[in-house]
């Protein structure tokens, strides 16, 4: 028997379940370790005009409760729905692994960037207890259980940063052309810019310290050595793409954005927002206010720790909305 949810179900980050309480503000009940918030008014609904919550690893659009009786009728009535269904945190359920080797099998090989999603949707469930699941046939995230992993470079790259860049243009399905001009703020040790310059980009790197050796000699990367947020936009001219993953508060990192979007010189960026404090001093209404500007999204990478990433493209842009529900 399903019994659909009016709302939508928050699979939070580990271990920042208080910023997603605090985002919340209440209103939510407890699905296991997963918040439900109900609509209000319940549906139809109007989207709210902006989105605010960003603490979450994944969000179930259409949840239902599916209550079942045994295995294989659990497993058939979610491959009925569709084909991929990712398992969520049911481990203290041994019937959760029999139902999930019933299921169509998803690839768990890391990927080779650039790679691109594929369109199908991507299901989430979970046991509530070893006869209820707690399902959603839609969610906000392509990859199973909000979780990309990449196949990764030990030798090149001077840190493990440049991972959470292949995810974030791995969500904006785009990524910087060979020969498109790139600014990359923040740069040290070079992870992003190594990155960027695989991609035959030419990139302007920033940053008080140094870029590793063997990095700041690969073609088409220079470097200068500055304050990044000291930098008009129209000292450095036109450029294709922003990147931003430097160390500051997330004003300083709004205001030298909006400078660049002002300008018109640069429509694509890909920004680090880094979070200070706990669930009660951090900075909660900078990522709101990224958030609202047309054609941007903010969320929280499977690779980023105590921080959130704005993702504009000019594609996205275009849309002219922004793609995350709430
Ligand atoms: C997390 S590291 C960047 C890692 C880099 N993205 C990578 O892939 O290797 C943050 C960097 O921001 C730099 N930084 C902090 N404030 C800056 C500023 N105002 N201007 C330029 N760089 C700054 C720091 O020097 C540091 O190298």
């Amino acid at each position: 028997m399903t019994r659909s949810l009016d709302g939508l179900v928050y699979e939070p980050v580990p271990g920042f379940e208080d910023h997603l309480e605090n985002e919340l503000a209440g209103g939510w009940t407890s699905y296991g370790p997963f918040y439900f918030v109900p609509n209000d008014p319940p549906e139809p609904r109007v989207p709210p005009a902006e989105p605010r919550v960003f603490w979450r690893r994944n969000i179930w659009q259409k949840p239902f409760i599916l209550e079942f009786d045994s295995i294989s009728r659990a497993a058939s009535a979610l491959r009925e729905i569709q084909r991929n269904w990712a398992p969520s945190l049911f481990t203290r359920f041994r019937r959760g692994t029999l139902i999930a080797e019933k299921l169509p099998p998803l690839s768990e090989k890391p990927r080779r960037f650039p790679w691109l999603p594929p369109d199908t949707p991507m299901g989430a469930w979970t046991l509530l207890d070893d006869r209820t699941i707690l399902a959603s046939a839609e969610c906000v995230s392509p990859f199973p259980g909000g979780i990309i992993r990449f196949e990764e470079d030990k030798q090149g790259p001077p840190s493990r940063a440049y991972l959470k860049l292949w995810e974030a243009l791995t969500l904006a399905r785009r990524r910087p052309a060979p020969g498109d001009l790139c600014l990359d703020a923040g740069a040290s040790p070079g992870g992003w810019t190594w990155a960027l310059a695989k991609l035959g980009a030419r990139v302007t790197a920033v940053d008080r310290s140094p870029l590793s050796a063997p990095v700041a000699a690969m073609d088409g990367v220079r470097f200068i050595k500055h304050d990044a947020f000291t930098l008009k936009p129209e000292e450095i001219g036109g450029i294709d793409w922003l990147f931003c993953d430097a160390a500051c508060f997330p004003s300083r990192l709004f205001d030298w954005v909006e400078k660049w979007l002002a300008s018109g010189l640069c429509e694509n960026y890909v920004c680090t927002i880094k979070m200070r404090g706990g669930p009660d001093t951090a900075d909660f209404d900078t990522p709101r206010r990224f958030a609202a500007i047309p054609g941007s999204r903010v969320v929280h990478l499977c690779h980023n720790k105590h921080e959130l990433t704005y993702i504009r493209t000019a594609a996205s842009a275009a849309e002219g909305h922004n793609r995350v529900v709430r």
